[in-house]
């Protein structure tokens, strides 16, 4: 059934490669040692050049830094190297900042993919892999657990941010239907793991409490995602680009659903601070409820299970935010502290 288009030893290009799950990603396949991969991103406040330290220097690997609306330099880039794929993460990924402003939102995830489509169709670029997320599904009942989102559930974004990239998501489909340009869509649920920005929620929780500083719960922190490790999202994304069918849709889970409330608890015990740092804040505007993922299909088709059992995933994440404390401490003193000033401003008490 597999088409097997992209094999060991092709040129990818990997957007949006120096942050959280595209530096997962290079680094993954950097490891396994068969691809040579051109990690293109424009060091927005998200993306940070740390991610990708040590790879500096191989024959395999190269770093360019663009922006994927520039699409002359993209194009230039791609004759260049000679892609075979892309591998597209390069997003604004972060829901509160989309409500803040939609407006880069649309430009890069939306416009941005257009860009890229139009590239990949005109220089025969043979795969464009779109790294997309759930949360274009929009949000399930809290009282019927067992309805989950399925590749066929319609696209109901909720939130600028998957609005754009359900946006997104639709251009990729269109170019494979009009121009038979040869796509795969992957869908996942929440990330955690090394290299995650200190604005989303996990990361945040643990530089907090590490801190001793409060820990900002939103509404009544029931709101449910279905975490998964980084490294499996990973291993998902690498299956789907060898082995995926052309046109389809991969949703791709953790099997791990849970209340925000459990995610934070569980933080706290393992660091051994107490429930007393938490606080509850005003809710996220529109706040979807429940995210939950049916891996049933990417499992038949492409054999793939999450493999990260929660509770050793999330002890291994906070050891790696113990050991590279610098790593997020000069995150959180530079221009991160803008942007956590306005969203958080009049919403905490307890000295921010
Ligand atoms: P991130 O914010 O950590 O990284 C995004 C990267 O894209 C950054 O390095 C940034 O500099 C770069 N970028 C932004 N605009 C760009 C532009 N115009 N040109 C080039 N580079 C640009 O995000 P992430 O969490 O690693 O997410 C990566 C992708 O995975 C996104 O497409 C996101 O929608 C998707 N996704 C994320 C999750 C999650 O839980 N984090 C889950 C499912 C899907
Ligand atoms: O579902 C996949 C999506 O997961 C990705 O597409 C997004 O790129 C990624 O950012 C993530 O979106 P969320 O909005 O679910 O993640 P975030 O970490 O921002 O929030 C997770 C939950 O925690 C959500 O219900 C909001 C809540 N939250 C978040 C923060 C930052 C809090 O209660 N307090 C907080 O301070």
């Amino acid at each position: 059934m597999s088409s097997n288009v992209i094999s060991p030893g092709a040129t990818l290009l990997v957007t949006g490669a120096a942050g959280f799950i595209g530096s997962n990603f290079v680094r993954m396949l950097h490891e396994r040692g068969e691809d040579r991969i051109v990690a293109l991103d424009k060091l927005t406040y998200a993306g940070n050049l740390e991610n990708l330290e040590g790879l500096d220097g191989s024959s395999r690997y190269t770093f360019v830094r663009m922006d994927i609306c520039d699409a002359d330099g993209v194009a230039a880039l791609i004759r260049e190297h000679r892609i075979d794929a892309i591998v597209h993460f390069a997003a604004e990924s972060h829901v509160d900042r989309s409500i803040l402003g939609a407006a880069e939102f649309i430009r890069t995830n939306v416009e941005g993919t257009r860009i890229l489509l139009d590239i990949a169709r005109g220089q025969g670029v043979r795969r464009f892999l779109q790294v997309s997320t759930d949360e274009v599904y929009g949000s399930l009942p809290e009282d019927r657990p067992e309805v989950k989102f399925t590749e066929q559930t319609p696209l109901q974004p909720n939130s600028p941010y998957s609005a754009s990239k359900a946006s997104a998501d639709l251009l990729v489909r269109a170019w494979n239907h009009t121009y038979g340009l040869d796509t795969v869509i992957t869908r996942c649920s929440n990330n955690y793991g090394p290299y995650q920005f200190p604005e989303k929620l996990i990361p945040l929780m643990i530089a907090n409490a590490l801190e001793d500083k409060p820990l900002p719960v939103y509404g009544d922190g029931q709101q449910r995602r279905d975490w998964i490790h980084v490294r499996d999202h990973c291993r998902a994304i690498d299956l789907a680009l060898r082995r995926g069918r052309s046109g389809e849709v991969y949703n791709v889970g953790g099997d791990n659903e849970l209340p925000n409330l459990t995610v934070i608890e569980d933080i706290l015990s393992i660091l051994g601070k107490p429930r007393t740092l938490i606080r509850y804040v005003e809710d996220r505007k529109g706040h979807d409820r429940r995210y939950s993922i049916d891996g049933s299909f990417i499992a038949a088709e492409l054999g793939y299970r999450p493999q990260v059992e929660w509770k050793t995933g999330l002890r291994e994440t906070i050891q790696w935010y113990v050991n590279n404390r610098g790593w997020w401490e000069r995150i959180r003193s530079g221009a991160y502290r803008d942007y956590y000033e306005k969203q958080y401003a009049g919403r905490l008490s307890g000295g921010q």
